[in-house]
């Protein structure tokens, strides 16, 4: 039986310790963690407690731990947007086969550094876009290439990001300010340009509109104050007021809610409408016990300390306590791009934060038949409608196959498919080069959106891959 695939993890935060790294553990027998850096002292010890790792593998920054030369294959760099190029690009000078968090640089000139880096290195440089993995696109892709739909001739895709996540991520969180971390076309939307890509090819032209509407002081409820926890007076109407959302939280329950599971359906409604009684059952009925005893993502983002106390603490005194009225943010809460593919076809990607509910919407007309498509992590359905039969087919991608968490399984596929990458010489879906292109169209997007202007991909892509030169791949 082959050996795991060892590896280094920079950045024990969300993604790095609780989306990928759980595969190790999962699958002992394909990757194993030997040693970590992180600086957050809490984090660095539960993962070092997690994967085994002794005191003198664990770094407090990722330049001690490249320096260690450490005779192992792989290296998972999941810092924060700004902190991606440096360490990657140690890593592969280093020798290391790279993962790295999408998305790949905060500009152009560090992204073709990476995609020049991992080309001259010989390394693999491996970007984690992850729908590519979820079974969802997979067989999206599938039909796509199968030609049933005949020519595509438009295509509208939709990124609905809900009111909550919004409020989480792009409003009070790490992604709220263009200057601090990335423009939302590109925090966001790298992953829907890429599969936009992958399906339909390279586009020749596009524009963008969008902006900040709603999330701004003039929007205010009349006296709220800078934090929920100030007694807001709108808080019984507050769809963002910061205890339901972590303390009641409100938003997953009514996930749950939609759940197959009935009795974990059943649970979520009993905490949603009679939480006292909920309470006094919890212990009887296994997924009351687990949803109030839920740990997880978007909490474990507000406070190291996840019990009710740490909540109310980190409510109190944290970025996530704060009115969305009354934030540092600049991103959109709305954007659309027209692209105008070299095919001759047309696609429009629209992604807005006021959604009822988390997913992403599509529709592909072709000349044989109408796709649609919804990807909730909590249901997945495609829909082929035959021109010619009137037949309709649906399709589940991910039943039985994929769990509802983790990005309808993309991102325990994509670790799948790094390991298989590293380890046996398979191919990688989503290499340095085969990301570019949605990096690209998402910082020509921003560019469009903010000048008002119909970018020419021909020309742009030619002045961002020459200024510094990109050799096109062997
Ligand atoms: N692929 C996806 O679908 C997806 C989803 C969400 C986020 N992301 C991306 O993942 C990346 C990480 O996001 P996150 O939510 O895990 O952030 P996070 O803040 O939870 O984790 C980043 C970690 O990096 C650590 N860090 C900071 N400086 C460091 C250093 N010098 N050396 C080593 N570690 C250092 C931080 O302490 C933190 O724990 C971001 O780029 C984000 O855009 C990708």
């Amino acid at each position: 039986m082959s050996q795991p695939v060892e590896a280094i993890l920079i950045g024990a935060g969300n993604r790095g310790a609780d989306s990928y790294a759980p595969y190790a553990l999962a699958h002992p027998e394909d990757l194993r963690f030997v040693a970590v850096a992180e600086p957050h002292p809490v984090r660095r010890a539960r993962f070092a407690a997690a994967h085994g790792i002794p005191p003198e593998l664990q770094f407090e920054s990722w330049e001690a731990l490249i320096a260690r030369r450490l005779p192992v294959a792989a290296a998972l760099v999941c810092t924060l947007d700004t902190l991606h190029v440096e360490p990657a690009v140690a890593a592969l000078e280093a020798g290391y086969e790279v993962l790295l968090e999408k998305p790949m640089a905060t500009t152009l000139a560090g992204c073709v550094q990476l995609v020049q880096t991992a080309e001259r290195t010989g390394r693999l440089l491996q970007i984690c876009h992850v729908l590519r993995y979820a079974p969802f696109f997979t067989v999206l892709h599938e039909i796509l290439e199968s030609g049933r739909l005949g020519e595509i001739i438009t295509v509208e895709h939709r990124e609905n990001v809900s009111y909550w996540h919004m409020a989480h991520s792009y409003v009070r969180g790490n992604w709220r300010n263009s200057a601090l971390e990335s423009p939302m076309i590109l925090a966001k939307c790298c992953h829907d340009l890429d599969i936009l890509f992958w399906n339909l090819g390279r586009t020749a032209r596009l524009s963008s509109s969008g902006a900040l509407m709603h999330y701004r002081p003039e929007n205010a409820p009349p006296g709220a104050p800078q934090r929920c926890t100030d007694g807001c007076p709108a808080a019984e109407t507050c769809p963002w007021y910061a205890p339901r959302l972590y303390i009641e939280m409100q938003p997953l329950l009514q996930i749950a809610e939609r759940s197959p599971d009935l009795l974990e359906r059943w649970g979520a409604k009993l905490l949603l409408h009679h939480p006292t009684v909920a309470r006094g059952l919890r212990r009887l009925l296994p997924p009351l016990d687990r949803a109030m005893d839920y740990r997880g993502w978007p909490l474990s983002v507000i406070a190291e300390d996840t019990s009710l106390a740490g909540r109310w603490e980190a409510l109190r005194s944290g970025p996530y306590g704060r009115c969305v009225y009354h934030c540092d943010n600049d991103v959109v809460d709305h954007q659309i791009v027209t692209l105008s593919l070299e095919s001759g076809a047309t696609a429009v990607l629209v992604m807005h934060g006021h959604s009822h509910r988390e997913g992403r919407t599509m529709r592909y007309d072709g000349t044989r038949a109408t796709l649609r498509g919804c990807y909730y992590d909590e249901e997945q359905v495609l829909e082929i409608h035959d021109h010619l039969t009137g037949k309709v087919e649906v399709i589940r991608p991910a039943q039985g196959r994929a769990t509802a968490a983790g990005h309808g399984g993309g991102d325990m596929g994509l670790m799948r498919a790094f390991v298989r990458a590293v380890r046996d010489r398979g191919a990688a879906l989503t290499t340095a080069r085969a990301s570019l292109e949605s990096h690209l169209l998402a910082f020509a997007a921003e560019g469009a959106r903010l000048h008002h202007t119909v970018i020419e991909m021909a020309a742009y892509r030619q002045s961002a891959l020459n200024d510094p030169p990109l050799t096109s791949p062997g």
